[in-house]
């Protein structure tokens, strides 16, 4: 017999299947937990659920190893684009010359957004936050585009969606930030690459004559691939749970570019960056803070610092780390932060705390200081990183619902009051 885990519950024993992945990853299946025993596990931030079975993203946390569709990290960064990987890991292999062609000829010639789409920006306060202008718009093609896309049945309409999110999301991006700024708008221009483009939308003033900087977009285009998909994440997870209840694409992503916002997840690139500069500004000394952030009754954490399933380096991080270093030489910036940033790296990585926990630098701790060299604003961080994880939420939604998985939809354990009897308000 194949291998099972054996239970035994009020002296009855039961067997589940174990499920082996490609990776000879071990799962218990409990499906028929609840059927079978009356039983239902409980596993807070799901640390040990299995919410899925997918084939888009490899990760092993242990031995700091990332892959797409079987395809490395090192290698996709430093060999491929970005919208060759968007079309991996949506499609499942790398295009061909001919689909590569088509699919950016797409998404280059989608660009354009509903003119009345800009009322909604005009709506918007000049300080909001651009993360929440992008989730609300993103939400809005559901309106501009209401026709029902169903991935088992019309290819037209999916692979139409599909494009428009990809080539519209550095449009409404750039815009969020010049809603920001008060500043007029830049239409998008179809010669520029995709990571050019953006940087056109946000930087291009009627004033002068500017032209996007190669080194510049080859490095968000790096960085976009870096954060293309990364498995069962917090706004990965928000993707498929929310589109398992066959809500609308543009929906789905709309909910994931709000989980991702928050300061434990993506929002901690801007986060590293703000204790970066309150380090500095504050005179520089790193262990004060260290000392902070291994004291209990302090809220304070090493932003940057830890992982829920990596417990080596950060592959991300290690290319984003060498990847900051050439750009900085190559743009001729020096920037104190990064210098900062290195010594608190050093500090904490022999520090008892941080090596006992296994807490290591991730994604977002040098991430920043490459987008501040290249004059991104801080605010617009968290932006930047959904930009780059659009394909791998895009991917993962259609994954789910091509496999029909049913919606999601936990259990509990109550802990509240028994049944009480009512009383009305004359006798209270
Ligand atoms: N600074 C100080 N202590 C930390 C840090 C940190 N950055 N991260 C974890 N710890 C400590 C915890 O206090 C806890 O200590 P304890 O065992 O003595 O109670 C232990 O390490 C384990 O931490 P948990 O919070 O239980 O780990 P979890 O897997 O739930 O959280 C997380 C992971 C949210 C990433 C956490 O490490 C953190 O808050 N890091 C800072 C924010 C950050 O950089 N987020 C970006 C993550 S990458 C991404 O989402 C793109």
């Amino acid at each position: 017999m194949s291998e099972f885990a054996e239970i035994t519950l009020g002296g009855q024993s039961y067997k589940f299947p174990v499920v082996t992945g490609t990776e000879n990853e071990k799962a218990i299946d409990i499906s028929n937990l609840r059927s079978d025993t009356g039983y239902i596990t409980i596993d807070r931030g799901y640390k040990n659920t299995g919410s899925t079975q997918s084939a888009i993203t490899f990760l092993d946390g242990e031995n700091g190893i990332l892959r797409y569709r079987g395809y490395s990290i090192e290698d996709l960064a430093e060999k491929s684009n970005f919208l060759e990987v968007a079309y991996l890991l949506i499609y499942g292999e790398l295009p061909t010359q001919e689909q590569y062609k088509n699919f950016t000829y797409e998404i280059t010639t989608h660009t354009l957004v509903n003119e009345d789409m800009k009322k909604i920006f005009d709506g918007f306060p000049v300080n909001a936050h651009p993360m929440g202008v992008l989730s609300s718009l993103v939400c809005s093609l559901s309106a501009f585009y209401p026709m029902p896309v169903n991935p088992l049945s019309d290819r037209t309409y999916l692979d139409l969606s599909i494009v428009r999110l990809l080539a519209k999301m550095p449009t409404i991006a750039a815009w969020s930030y010049k809603n920001s700024q008060g500043h007029a708008v830049n239409y998008p221009k179809n010669k520029y690459s995709y990571a050019e483009n953006f940087l056109h939308m946000m930087f291009a003033l009627p004033v002068d004559d500017y032209e996007p900087d190669p080194v510049v977009a080859n490095a968000l285009d790096k960085l976009f691939i870096l954060h293309a998909d990364h498995e069962q994440n917090c706004s990965t997870s928000t993707v498929r749970l929310v589109g398992s209840s066959h809500a609308t694409l543009y929906s789905a992503i709309s909910a994931s570019i709000c989980a991702l916002w928050g300061p434990l997840h993506g929002g901690a690139n801007q986060k590293v960056i703000e204790m970066l500069e309150r380090i500095h500004q504050d005179g520089g000394d790193i262990s004060k803070y260290v000392d902070k952030a291994k004291d209990k009754d302090s809220d304070f954490r090493l932003m940057g610092f830890g992982h829920r399933v990596y417990k080596n380096f950060d592959p991300r991080a290690k290319i984003i780390k060498k990847a900051a270093d050439e750009v900085l030489e190559s743009l001729g910036v020096d920037d104190p932060l990064l210098d900062i940033a290195k010594q608190l790296e050093e500090i904490a990585l022999r520090d008892e705390y941080f090596v006992e926990r296994k807490l290591y630098p991730n994604v977002d701790f040098y991430s920043g200081i490459i987008y501040k060299a290249l004059n991104i604003p801080v605010n617009m961080f968290t932006v930047m990183f959904a930009m780059g994880r659009l394909p791998g939420w895009i991917a993962q939604w259609l994954e789910m619902r091509q496999n029909r998985e049913p919606i999601g939809r936990p259990r509990q354990v109550y802990t509240g009051a028994n049944h009480k009897e009512y009383q009305s308000l004359d006798k209270r």
